[in-house]
Formats: C-alpha cells, sequence, structure tokens
C-alpha cells in the first residue's frame, strides 16, 4: 500500500526527492549541476532517499554517466572539495534514463519504472530542464503525457533554464505550456544571479538596515548604474551566443532581476509571493522604451584587442560566429522606474564581454549637497556619495564619501568605508545552484522567475529588441580589453555623469 513520503529533515536539508536532469550529458549538467550537486550531497543537505537521473539521448550506461559527472566535478570544483568516500556515496545515487525528448521511443516508460522504486513509496520529483530549448516543450508535454507532471502522494516540480523565450511572444507560449502540465508553484524558472549570495543580500542590506533605506529613493539618489562586466568573449558558446547577443542573455534576465532587487518596495513578507509582487511591479513600472539608439540604448561588438595581457580576436574572428554578424556582445541601456519612489531617476544597465575587468556590481550615485561651502580648489574632487554593492568578485559593499586631507590648510578628499564578505564568511560559500538546487527541492520560489516577471521583462524590451533585430545599423565597435563604445558614455547624459570604471 502506499502512504506519503517521509517529510523532509528539520536540519534544513531537503526531503527525499529525485532530481531528474533533461539534458544530462550537456554543459550545463557538466559544469554546474554535477558539482552543485555533488557538494550538497557532501554536505548532508540533500537527505535520505535522494537519487539522480540523468536523461538524454545518447545510449549511454548509469557508468558512463557516472564518470562524466565525476570528471565535470573534479574539473570545475577545488581539489580539496573532492573526497572520494563522498564520491562513492553520490555515485550509487546515480542511474541514466536514454530516450527521445518526445518520448517517441519509450524513454519515458524507462524513466518511470526508474522513478518507481521507493519501496512502492510516492516519489517526490524534480525535474530540470538542462537541455537545449527547442526541447522544452516536447519534455514538458511528455512528462503530462506519461502522467508525471501530477501529484501521486509525492510531488512534482520542474526547473525551467534559461533562456525563458527569445521575446515576449515565445516566453507567452512556454509559459502556456508549462502552465497547461503544471501548477505555478510547482515551476521554477531559473536565474542563477539570483543564487548568488550578494545578490540575495541586495535584500538583506535594504530591509534590515535602517539607515540606508530613507535615502533609498529620487530625493537623494542621482543615478544608479548597474553593470556586470565580463573579460572572457563567446568563445565555444559562440554558436549559441551570435543568436542571442548580450540583450537577450544577460539583460533580458540577470540585469533587470539587479534592478528589482535594487528598486523594489519593501515586501510585506520575506515570502515568495510577497518578495515577487514587489519585483513585478518594479518590472511593470518601467517607462516603456521606445527603441532609440545613444538615447537609451547602445549595442557594441568588440574588435581585436587585449585580455589579460594576452591579444585578443575580435568576436567576428570568433569559431562558430557568422561572417558579418551585427550580435551585440555589449548593450548599455538608461532606464526609468515611473513610481512615486524613483520617479525621475535613471537606472543605466551595462554588460559586455571581453571588457577590462569581470565585475559585476550595482553602484548608487548620491546626488550633490544643495549648497556648497566650499571653494572651486578646495573641492576640485569632490565627487558626489556613492555606495557599491559588489556582487563578484571580492564581493562586498563600500561606500565613498568625503573627508578632509590631513594637514594644514583645507582640501577634500573622497574615500571608501569597505567591507568585503571574505571577512566573515568561509572561502567556500554555496554556489548559485547549489542555493537554487536546495530551495527547490525544499519547495522554495523566493529566488525563481515568477510567470509575470518573465514575460514582463520582455515587455519593456520589446522595442529594443526590435531594433536590435532589424540589424540596420551595426553594433558600435570596441576594443576587447576596452570599457565599451565611447558612444555609451553619451547614454548618460549631459549632467556630467560618468560611468564607473570599477
Ligand atoms: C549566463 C550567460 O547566463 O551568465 C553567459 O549566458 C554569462 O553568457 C554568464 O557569461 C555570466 O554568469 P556569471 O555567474 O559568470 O556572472
Amino acid at each position: 500500500m502506499k502512504d506519503s513520503p517521509p517529510p523532509p529533515p528539520a536540519n534544513g536539508a531537503a526531503g527525499p526527492a529525485t532530481i531528474v536532469i533533461f539534458g544530462a550529458t550537456g554543459d550545463l549538467a557538466y559544469r554546474k549541476l554535477a558539482p552543485a550537486l555533488y557538494r550538497l550531497y557532501r554536505a548532508g543537505r540533500l537527505g535520505e532517499g535522494f537519487r539522480l537521473i540523468g536523461f538524454a539521448r545518447g545510449e549511454w550506461d548509469d557508468e558512463r554517466f557516472r564518470a562524466r559527472l565525476r570528471k565535470g566535478i573534479t574539473e570545475f570544483l577545488p581539489a580539496e572539495d573532492f573526497d572520494p568516500a563522498a564520491w562513492e556515496g553520490f555515485a550509487r545515487t546515480v542511474c541514466y534514463v536514454h530516450g527521445a525528448y518526445d518520448g517517441g521511443d519509450g524513454g519515458y516508460e524507462r524513466l518511470k519504472a526508474r522513478l518507481r522504486h521507493d519501496h512502492g513509496r510516492p516519489v517526490n520529483a524534480l525535474f530540470y530542464l538542462a537541455t537545449p530549448p527547442v526541447a522544452y516543450e516536447p519534455v514538458i508535454q511528455a512528462l503530462a503525457g506519461h502522467g508525471l507532471a501530477k501529484s501521486d502522494g509525492g510531488w512534482r516540480r520542474i526547473i525551467v533554464e534559461k533562456p525563458f523565450g527569445v521575446d515576449l511572444a515565445s516566453a507567452q507560449e512556454l509559459n502556456r505550456v508549462v502552465l497547461e502540465a503544471f501548477a505555478e508553484d510547482q515551476v521554477f524558472r531559473i536565474d542563477h544571479y539570483l543564487g548568488k549570495e550578494t545578490v540575495q543580500n541586495i535584500l538583506m542590506f535594504r530591509f534590515a538596515n535602517a539607515i540606508f533605506e530613507p535615502l533609498w529613493n529620487q530625493k537623494f539618489v542621482d543615478h544608479v548604474q548597474i553593470t556586470a562586466a565580463e573579460t572572457i568573449g563567446a568563445e565555444d558558446r559562440a554558436g549559441y551566443y551570435d543568436t542571442a547577443g548580450a540583450l537577450r542573455d544577460m539583460v533580458q534576465n540577470h540585469l533587470l532581476q539587479l534592478l528589482t532587487l535594487t528598486a523594489m518596495e519593501p515586501p510585506a513578507a520575506f515570502d515568495a509571493d510577497a518578495v515577487r509582487d514587489e519585483k513585478a511591479k518594479v518590472l511593470r513600472s518601467l517607462r516603456p522604451l521606445r527603441g532609440v539608439r545613444g538615447e537609451e540604448v547602445v549595442f557594441g561588438q568588440y574588435t581585436e584587442g587585449e585580455s589579460g595581457g594576452q591579444p585578443a580576436r575580435g568576436y567576428l574572428q570568433e569559431h562558430g560566429v557568422r561572417p558579418g554578424s551585427r550580435t551585440e556582445t555589449f548593450v548599455a541601456l538608461r532606464v526609468y522606474v515611473d513610481n512615486w519612489r524613483w520617479a525621475g531617476t535613471p537606472f543605466f544597465l551595462r554588460t559586455g564581454k571581453r571588457l577590462a575587468k569581470a565585475v559585476t556590481e550595482v553602484a548608487i550615485a548620491f546626488k550633490q549637497m544643495p549648497h556648497r561651502l566650499f571653494t572651486a580648489a578646495q573641492q576640485q574632487c569632490l565627487a558626489p556619495n556613492s555606495l557599491r554593492l559588489r556582487i563578484q568578485p571580492e564581493e562586498g559593499m563600500s561606500l565613498c564619501f568625503e573627508v578632509k586631507q590631513p594637514g594644514l590648510g583645507v582640501q577634500l578628499q573622497p574615500v571608501d568605508m569597505d567591507f568585503r564578505y571574505r571577512q566573515i564568511t568561509p572561502a567556500s560559500a554555496p554556489t548559485a545552484y547549489e542555493t537554487l538546487l536546495l530551495d527547490a527541492l525544499r519547495g522554495d520560489g523566493t529566488l525563481f522567475t515568477r510567470r509575470d516577471e518573465a514575460e514582463y521583462a520582455w515587455r519593456v524590451l520589446a522595442p529594443v529588441l526590435a531594433l536590435r533585430d532589424q540589424a540596420d545599423e551595426p553594433p558600435m565597435p570596441y576594443a576587447a580589453g576596452s570599457w565599451g563604445p565611447e558612444a555609451a558614455e553619451k547614454l548618460l547624459g549631459p549632467e556630467r555623469r560618468e560611468w564607473r570604471c570599477p
């Protein structure tokens, strides 16, 4: 006789569950999911009764799949993280099922058989779509068609990887398909930025400290800069990247998520619905873009230059990029949140590949004082106060303010008050995927994107996407290793604002 699965343990670990990774032989499973799951297992976070089933088209057996996971784990985790005994235990939880994603060859029957074995007890199952996006719909429909989307006493959940559609229409369609099979609270749309410790900390920083929130509005903030700069190029992902570009790859998801956390109102509670209600409101309040180059948006593409002291080739020379491609590898945007708190305050977003430095941060630039006491010479370098929330690397925050230069006479000088996470956290804080996998296993959707958020984000970008897709003008060139095209400076307007060089 069936009874319910045992309850989750009280120590914050997940309860008994099986994760089924679709696209298990691919890159994401190899680089991110296997190392994250192994670390969770080793830390005792996966609980008794955890199992991992890889599902993909290749006719592999369990051993070959385990060997692949082991390779990913040893390649992408520091050597000291690998413990042979923990690996043996983890490997015993792993098996593999081959099958076509649309279920044409009995793969889902084999999957069901593997899922069933828990002493006749209903099984909790988390499905992870780590396939190329074309396979999302076939997998979802096959799961539903085989009765796997509905609870049989154990829960069923699904994680959908990015990209969640390529525009508003495709995101709506994907939402329709997934919500035909699953209820919204079973669906976990993942954006790995939300799993980063320092991204979550934006909320804690804002809502657990009384001193910053009173300043967090258009009265005191001149503008906000959100930067996600990378030094890597398109490299071995050029095939995908050339069809996506920076706007779809980074802005629609990661940068807009950073913006929502920075701009949102305090939620009534720290729970999935309250937090996501407030984030969705920000997306809904974004002033519709008109798609004006130079004023609202600047697209760039890297040309030859230097990266990390080495010569770097231009985007068009990367293997897998279409000849003459107009795909942007850099994008900068000026957006406004049209609500009471932020009326008239510009938010500048910028992301790019092959930039001068790998750094992600949110910088709040405060307004100047209403009246200046100091002479032009004394305040020569009087910089407005700024607060920087550093997401990576060197996670932390710093507040920049003016002090008197020690010495005779009056001369001002900006200084930083710095906090670095490494002062308080062990080197191996959980990775974004560890956090998010564990949250999904526990059923906590706070750090996942809700249906409306995904759609609003596409909706607001629609005019800029249309401009990009027309590709009537090539993106502005910038040398690899620089901070992007010069035209991005103009986006900041005539107010003597400057992009930070973080
Ligand atoms: C991914 C993008 O979502 O995020 C990549 O597809 C990008 O192009 C990556 O490199 C950046 O993530 P992180 O965690 O390295 O900042």
